[in-house]
């Protein structure tokens, strides 16, 4: 039998994207292995949001020569975001990538290995307006068997002005709820007690025609609904499309996690617009008010750029100030990167130097590390009932876990198991982790 490779970069869409492939495959026969040595075929999942993601994967597509080198069968395959932006130029600019596919070409695979194996090159970069993947049962890749991503919707057609995503993951689709919901129950019943429903902006999920439409905050119910015992998380949410709906579905059922992802991306007006972001400081303040008001106990972070084009001290400032109204749990911060195709490549300049933008990302870095902690500072004492991951990466004596609001959790086992639920009292913490102990340890 045939080995494949997964090898995944980039966001969590693109996590739960090789769970599909990695089922494409073993449904076309192949066998999936954790070891690059035994495999013929090694797939690499690509990100295309920087410039520095994709300079990544090139540096382990030349490295992975020499292991081709040494195991002639060897082909490797460029897959996702970065394989959409290039396509197959990435094969002329890397000699020893045999194949190219694009995020909505993933049931092609099988017939484009077969066409490799035989010796050729092959291309699949069709983007479709369809594809949702919505028939196929991911394979639960190196997972904890606890937690597990379903995929709710693909694309995105918000056009920031700096963002490759549209380009490379199409126009925006909706899956079908009952295979979501399905596929969250079987999860359940195989035992895994959270799941965390995937989208570029899960807010416009929609499903249906005329009257008979699914929104998100629908499925949202719907899902919570399985179990009292299944959590559920979701990611991302835009900003402009954050309803009350969807927050008083949240109060309605404690099983969905107190954890809202609301990237913000700059604390400037002016910079929002010209992000095309279509909100304003004002109105993504009122959002976090809402939520404040509708789930007191609720986490938020962020995205946040520094140094988009003709970003000024000023508005830079304004986005230090945003942190310390909203003060985040934590955040995503990234330079600014140039991105080939978007608006902003065609009609702003990317003005801002190196220098600056590498200083104002610091300057957020360190206010938001100052922020963390003392936000987790104000956790010491406080009861959390926490879903028990496994151990913890320093000690065996330790285990980890998430509350509800996605903070880890470090406590000493105990009589602790991975996969359920337990009490833990937090007695000191750091700015990325809160240090507890089991409630009930009998
Ligand atoms: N440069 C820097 N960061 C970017 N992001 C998206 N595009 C770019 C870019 N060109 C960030 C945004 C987005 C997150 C996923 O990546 O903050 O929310
Ligand atoms: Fe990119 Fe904006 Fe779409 Fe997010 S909402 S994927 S930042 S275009």
């Amino acid at each position: 039998m045939e080995k494949v490779y997964i090898e995944t970069y980039g966001c969590q869409m693109n996590f739960a994207d090789s769970e599909v492939i990695a089922s494409i495959l073993q449904g076309a026969g192949y066998g999936l292995t954790t070891e690059i040595e035994e495999a013929n075929f090694i797939l690499i999942n690509t990100c295309a949001i920087r410039d520095n993601a994709e300079q990544r994967v090139r540096h382990r597509v030349r490295e992975l020569r020499a292991l081709q080198g040494r195991l002639h069968q060897l082909r490797i395959g460029v897959l996702g975001c970065m394989a959409e932006r290039l396509q197959s130029r990435l094969m002329t600019e890397e000699e020893n990538v045999s194949f190219v596919c694009g995020p909505d070409a993933y049931r092609r695979l099988p017939e484009m290995l077969a066409q490799v194996r035989k010796g050729q090159r092959a291309a699949e970069v069709e983007l479709s307006t369809t594809e949702t993947y919505d028939d196929i049962e991911p394979v639960r890749l190196a997972g904890n068997g606890i937690s597990a991503y379903i995929s709710i919707m693909r694309g995105c057609q918000n056009y920031c002005a700096y963002c490759v995503v549209p380009y490379t993951r199409g126009r925006e689709r909706s899956r079908d709820p009952e295979t979501i919901v399905r596929e969250a129950r079987n999860l359940f019943e195989q035992g895994y007690r959270e799941v965390t429903l995937l989208g570029q902006n899960v807010n416009s999920y929609s499903w249906g025609v005329q009257d008979c439409t699914v929104g998100f905050p629908e499925l949202m119910e719907q899902v919570a609904e399985i179990d009292p015992r299944l959590r559920v998380r979701f990611a991302t949410s835009h900003p402009k499309d954050l309803s009350d709906e969807l927050l008083e579905v949240m109060a309605r059922h404690d099983n969905i996690c107190r954890c809202i992802h609301l990237p913000v991306q700059s604390g400037s007006n002016k910079m929002l617009k010209l992000m095309n972001r279509k909100y304003t400081v004002e109105w993504y303040l009122d959002r976090v008010a809402a939520i404040r008001r509708h789930l007191p106990d609720c986490s938020i972070t962020t995205d946040v750029i520094a140094g988009f084009s003709t970003e000024t001290e000023e508005d830079h400032q304004s986005t230090l100030e945003l942190f310390r109204k909203v003060r985040y749990d934590y955040a995503y911060m990234f330079m600014y990167s140039l991105r080939e195709g978007t608006y902003a490549w065609k009609h702003l300049a990317d003005d801002i130097p190196e220098e600056v933008k590498k200083r104002r990302l610091n300057e957020i870095i360190a206010l938001q590390g100052e922020i963390a902690l003392k936000n987790n500072s104000h956790e010491v004492g406080r009861e959390y009932e926490v879903l028990v991951e496994g151990e913890s990466h320093r000690s065996r004596q330790q285990l980890f876990g998430r509350n509800s609001q996605n903070k880890v959790l470090v406590f000493d086992r105990g009589n602790a198991v991975p996969g359920s639920y337990r009490k833990v009292k937090v007695t000191a913490c750091t700015a990325a982790t809160l240090i507890g102990e089991l409630v009930d340890n009998k």
